[in-house]
């Protein structure tokens, strides 16, 4: 059983992985800034999922660690929640670059920088970063999706970072750059374009690379897509 928290639990691929975990038996913490759609997850995954509404661009670190010191330790954070920002390149703002690395990099980054006593205490402790496709280098790129894909290029490389900077604790840290999955982001990014992959596969997928990845991989940044988008 593995203590575990997610962030974006509360739609989309967060929301089946989060399920799925809780379901597993292990203790989640799930976190989003709606707390209407945490309940109704809390609903469905039982007794073993606890949750904090939670705003990335605005943490509340107090109430937090009010949820996570009664776990004592933290053995798998999951960094999945994300903001898509779909401007072209001239029309982004000040407001848009710091919303779109305040969700995907910034609040993650602050995250992981809190949780850090509580990631040490754990045997062997897993980072997971969902990244995208988009800020995978070398994979291909679609215009209005600058901003996005660079903040998910700059998660991607503090994996690799933070994996080197903590290669003597027991803190491992990769990043899944997903594709296309069928989410209300994706219809967002693509509009009318099918994902072959559902929230739940991925969601699942995900729970499994979170609780066995880190004993295979560390520091790693790796593409998880069948298409293109
Ligand atoms: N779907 C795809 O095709 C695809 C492809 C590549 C990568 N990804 C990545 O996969 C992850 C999950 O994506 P998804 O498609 O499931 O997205 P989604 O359905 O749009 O869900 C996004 C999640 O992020 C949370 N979130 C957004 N802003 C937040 C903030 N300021 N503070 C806290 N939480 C916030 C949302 O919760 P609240 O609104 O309740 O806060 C929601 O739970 C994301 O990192 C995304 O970039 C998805």
């Amino acid at each position: 059983m593995k203590n575990i928290i997610i962030t974006g639990a509360s739609r989309g691929i967060g929301y089946d992985a989060a399920i799925l975990l809780a379901r597993q038996g292990h203790r989640v913490l799930a976190l989003s800034r709606n707390e209407e759609s945490l309940k109704a997850l809390k609903a469905e995954a039982g007794e073993r999922l606890d949750f904090l509404a939670f705003d990335l661009l605005q943490p509340d670190a107090e109430a937090l660690i009010g949820k996570v010191k009664p776990m004592e330790r933290v053995d798998i954070l999951i960094n999945n929640a994300g903001y898509l920002l779909k401007k072209p390149f001239e029309e982004i703002t000040a407001t848009d670059w710091n919303r779109v690395f305040g969700v995907n990099f910034l609040g993650p980054a602050h995250l992981v920088q809190l949780l850090r006593p509580y990631l040490e205490r754990s045997e062997r402790a897993h980072i997971l970063n969902i990244g995208s496709m988009g800020g995978y280098q070398g994979s291909a790129k679609f215009p209005g999706l600058l901003g996005y894909s660079a903040s998910k290029a700059a998660i991607a490389n503090l994996t690799e970072c933070l994996a080197e900077e903590w290669k003597e604790k027991n803190v491992a840290c990769n990043c899944l750059c997903l594709g296309a999955v069928q989410t209300e982001m994706l219809a967002e990014a693509f509009p009318g374009f099918q994902a072959p992959v559902s929230a739940a596969r991925m969601g699942a997928f995900i729970t499994y690379f979170a609780t066995e990845g880190h004993h295979f991989f560390n520091g790693k940044v790796l593409p998880v897509s069948v298409s293109t988008p």
